[in-house]
């Protein structure tokens, strides 16, 4: 075979692969069932045979300064970043995204490396904060939005409040895709607005295997099946009357562009609602995207080998000092063994080590495509958003910094530490663990360490600590909000005159400005203008 047609070959390869994935990240608040969830799809999927196991080693039980202890202790949901699937030829790939105390930057870059959002919303809640700040970033990558609102069994919103709540909130558009029969306690069934059929379910005990199910083509002669009120029937009728074109007349470019979003309903705990989301998100999830490289141009599918580290793990194993790179392949085709470069250094690097994590369990994968995700040996030049290329060179800016939320002004006891405090902390901020400012009027030993999520300083503080033999001293500071500033000497002066502004500059020199109330903030909004006021760092 010549080398044009091994080419074709590994084209086509491609592409068929590429087509047949779908890579995900659930957005949810804490509590909402993003666990559950996760386990019933491994369950739908086909992964486990029996739900149960992953919610018991959930780490919500444990203080945060055992943070070492959960990673190890909490096995799938946090040591496994990618949990794979397959249904019917479709491979899903669900990207974790850490919630609870420990939401962090690391959270938000993961939807960087995914072409979906699983929206989980708590019925009897809506959509809340930790929510809408992961909305911000799908919504700045236009990625599509697809929504399961869960815990239907339990009282709570009915179904036309909470499509109010997801566009009131976040300016989002929701389609209802099924409809829910019965509300907390009478909740049975599911009306498919997609396939138009009425589902009726028997809770499997526990819920630990899937759930019975009958279908109705007929809605009548499903509901007769009902024991829910002829009252609350005709409430359903005339509801799914209201609701049952809009599916169908759903613009699929708002859709792509992540300005309208689906809406199932269901409940996770009890699988109502788990097969027909399923089977409908696999239509409705993007196969893998192109990404576009930092000169705005589109490294194709199918090009050579490529792809970003996103995500960066220490101290996987305890038993020996390794830290493992999440990549997200962009392009071309993954072969373990094969030489890559890292796009920063320069260097070549054999990409010896790649694997999978299910669990515990490590697999060896010896070859990947676009959208999936491997996880390798860190040789210790990988950074966030290094990008390793095969042959055609290639440089992916596709992680963006967050704007702090938590600051805390940090020392050490030790004055002949100071040069290593400095050093330690530039590393861990260039590893993306923390940012790191000078103190406003500040004196020269102290630094300030900005995060998204507080349980962070915990983590720069136990490896401060361990690594770097540093007993960081940390103080609370009265900032209260934080905003990224253009390099531009007008507008930074006009801040640093106000009152209650504060201007500081991370390890790079670029600028950022702290608020000490919200009000300041708004301030600042009126004086330069909210397109100044980055949310987002920018290059
Ligand atoms: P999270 O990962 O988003 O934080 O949520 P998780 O799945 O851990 O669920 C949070 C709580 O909500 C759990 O209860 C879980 O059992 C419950 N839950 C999840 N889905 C449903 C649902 O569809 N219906 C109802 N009624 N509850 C649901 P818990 O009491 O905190 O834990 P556990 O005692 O059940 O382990």
């Amino acid at each position: 075979m010549s080398d044009t047609d091994t080419a074709q070959l590994t084209d086509k390869e491609i592409q068929k692969e590429v087509e047949r994935r779908r890579t995900f990240a659930i957005i949810s608040h804490p509590d909402a069932g993003k666990t559950t969830l996760t386990e019933k799809l491994l369950l739908y999927g086909g992964a486990i045979h029996e739900a149960g196991s992953i919610r018991q080693r959930k780490a919500s039980r444990y203080a945060a300064s055992d943070w070492m202890a959960i990673e190890k202790d909490r096995g799938i949901s946090v040591t496994s970043s990618v949990m794979r699937f397959e249904q019917d030829g479709t491979k899903f790939n669900l990207l974790d995204t850490p919630g609870h105390k420990d939401f962090s930057e690391d959270t938000l870059r993961t939807l960087v490396a995914a072409d979906t959002a699983l929206m989980v919303i708590d019925v009897a809640k809506g959509v809340e904060e930790q929510t809408e700040k992961l909305y911000e970033v799908c919504k700045m990558r236009n990625i599509p939005i697809v929504t399961f609102v869960n815990k239907c069994d339990r009282p709570g919103m009915e179904p036309l409040e909470i499509m109010s709540n997801i566009e009131n909130k976040l300016g989002l558009r929701p389609i209802p895709a099924t409809w829910p029969l019965g509300y907390g306690k009478d909740f049975q069934g599911i009306y498919d607005l997609i396939d138009q059929q009425l589902l009726l379910y028997t809770k499997a005990e526990h819920g630990t295997q899937k759930a019975e199910i009958e279908v109705y083509d007929d809605l009548e002669e499903g509901l007769a099946q009902t024991h829910i009120s002829s009252a609350d029937k005709d409430q359903f009728r005339e509801e799914i009357m209201l609701v049952e074109d809009e599916f169908a007349e759903m613009s699929k470019e708002e859709y792509d562009q992540g300005n309208c979003t689906p809406v199932f309903y269901g409940s996770a705990l009890n699988n109502f609602g788990v097969d027909v989301f399923l089977r409908n998100f696999k239509n409705l999830a993007h196969p893998p995207q192109p990404y576009v490289n930092e000169e705005g141009k589109v490294r194709k599918i199918n090009d050579d080998f490529s792809g970003f580290v996103f995500k960066l793990q220490a101290n996987m194993n305890p038993d020996h000092r390794d830290c493992a790179a999440f990549v997200r392949i962009t392009s071309g085709k993954f072969r373990r063994g094969i030489q890559v470069y890292n796009q920063g250094t320069g260097k070549k690097v054999k990409m010896s080590t790649p694997h999978t994590l299910m669990g515990d369990e490590r697999n060896i994968l010896d070859e990947a495509y676009p959208g999936d995700v491997v996880s390798l040996f860190n040789p210790g030049d990988f950074r966030i958003g290094t990008t390793l290329y095969h042959q055609k060179p290639v440089r992916f800016n596709v992680i963006p910094l967050f704007t702090p939320e938590h600051f805390m002004k940090a020392s050490t006891k030790d004055p002949f530490k100071r040069k290593q405090l400095r050093e330690g902390l530039k590393q861990l901020s260039e590893e993306g663990v923390v940012h790191v400012f000078e103190v406003p009027d500040g004196v020269g030993n102290e630094l300030l360490l900005g995060t998204v999520g507080a349980l962070q300083f915990d983590v720069v503080k136990h490896r401060m600590d361990t690594e770097y033999g540093v007993e960081l001293r940390m103080e609370p500071t009265p900032y209260h909000a934080a905003r990224w500033l253009p390099d531009d000497q007008k507008v930074i002066d006009q801040l640093d005159a106000s009152y209650s502004t504060h201007i500081t500059r991370d390890m790079e020199e670029h600028p950022l400005v702290l608020f000490d109330s919200a009000y300041a903030l708004n301030q600042a909004k009126e004086k330069v203008g909210e397109e100044n006021l980055f949310k987002f760092k920018q290059d």
